[in-house]
């Protein structure tokens, strides 16, 4: 039995790295995938049908069942195809998960109105299309789904990925507005903020130290080890379960083998006038009544320190044998009895 038994899902990106590893494991747990992947290099150039059918090939030698799917999640029409496909293939489909992405890194001020678009493209607009097409469905049947996106720590603040990160960001707010529309069709909408050492890590600068070092890549070194892709996968199995029926407009982050709740935006800090207030008057009263938390970014954009963060918040404690939490003192969500 397992815990996706009778579900269907469909996967963007589903052809290497992180979708590869969520496609296999939604499939180990029952449900019937269909493998989107357009086989495009790390920069969204060109086609190739292999990874996708690869995948396939995979879950149903391990006793599962999967189809591919090759569009591009950019294409609107391909997209509505592609849903289409899940739906007629499986008799319906109850989950989505955008994986697909590339990167075109840049600092903003050089940056091609292309290289902007084409990442836009696969990430928000993919998103995007992908989620319209399956909410038509969910609307009509009403038995529920579960739409689940890959965002990234880039999203805060990524200084040579102003496209990339405000694609991520994106899919924050599209999670966001989807869990607030589709909530009343029973569809729950999470965002994720994944680790692991894929292409997509060999291609940043700091692999060519590990290259240096070893003579291989992050990708490469990665396998069974706290920076394997696969390590995302069950977070978002337990996300597409009935087990998380409740569980929407959230945030999490995976970083290796420590998953981690975002929190929810709010304001944090206020000032209140009986009149409008001048200029030279927020000169000098938005330092008073803002300042210590105006200093800068907080998250680091490559993954936050979580051993940092436990500290500063009384430290890890062991809820169960080599099981650790800690959560935020700063957040009036009561205690968790483990
Ligand atoms: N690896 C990380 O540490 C990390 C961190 C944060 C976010 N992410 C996000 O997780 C997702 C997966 O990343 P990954 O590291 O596994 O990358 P990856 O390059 O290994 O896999 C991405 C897959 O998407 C496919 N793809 C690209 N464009 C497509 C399109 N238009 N249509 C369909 N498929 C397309 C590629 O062919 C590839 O197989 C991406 O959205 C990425 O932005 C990854």
């Amino acid at each position: 039995m397992g815990m996706l038994d009778g579900k269907s899902a469909l996967v963007t990106g589903a052809g290497r790295g992180i979708g590869r590893g969520i496609a296999r494991l939604l499939a180990a747990e029952g449900a019937q995938v269909l493998v989107n992947d357009l086989g495009a290099s790390l920069d969204g150039e060109g086609r190739d049908t292999g990874p996708a059918a690869t995948v396939v090939r995979e879950i149903t030698e391990a006793g599962g069942t999967a189809i591919a799917n090759t569009s591009s999640v950019a294409d609107f029409e391909a997209v509505e195809g592609m849903v289409h496909q899940a739906i007629s293939a499986f008799g319906k489909l109850d989950i989505v998960v955008n994986v697909a992405g590339i990167l075109r890194d840049r600092m903003v001020f050089n940056m091609s109105p292309e290289e902007w678009q084409a990442v836009l493209d696969v990430h928000l607009k993919g998103m995007f299309n992908t989620s319209r097409a399956a909410s038509i469905h969910w609307r009509e049947t009403r038995a529920g789904g579960r739409l689940i996106s890959m965002s990234s720590t880039s999203a805060f603040g990524s200084p040579g990925q102003p496209n990339y990160g405000a694609a991520k960001a994106g899919v924050i707010g599209l999670t966001l507005s989807c869990a607030a529309a589709l909530g009343r069709y029973g569809v729950t909408a999470n965002a994720i903020l994944p680790t692991g050492s894929t292409r997509m890590i060999d291609s940043i600068p700091q692999a060519r130290e590990a290259v240096a070092h070893t003579g291989k890549l992050p990708s490469e070194l990665a396998v069974g080890t706290p920076e394997d892709p696969e390590n995302v996968a069950p977070l978002i199995a337990f996300l597409a379960s009935d087990a998380a029926a409740g569980v929407t407009g959230h945030v999490f982050g995976s970083f290796g083998y420590a998953y981690a709740l975002m929190s929810q935006p709010k304001i944090i800090k206020a000032m209140r006038s009986e009149r409008p207030l001048s200029v030279d008057e927020l000169v000098e009263y938005v330092p008073k009544a803002f300042g210590g938390v105006m200093e800068g970014l907080e998250l680091e954009y490559l993954g936050p320190d979580l051993e940092a963060l436990a500290a500063q918040h009384g430290g890890w404690v062991e809820v169960r044998p080599g099981l650790y939490y800690w959560g935020s003192k700063l957040e009036p969500y009561g205690e968790l009895v483990w």
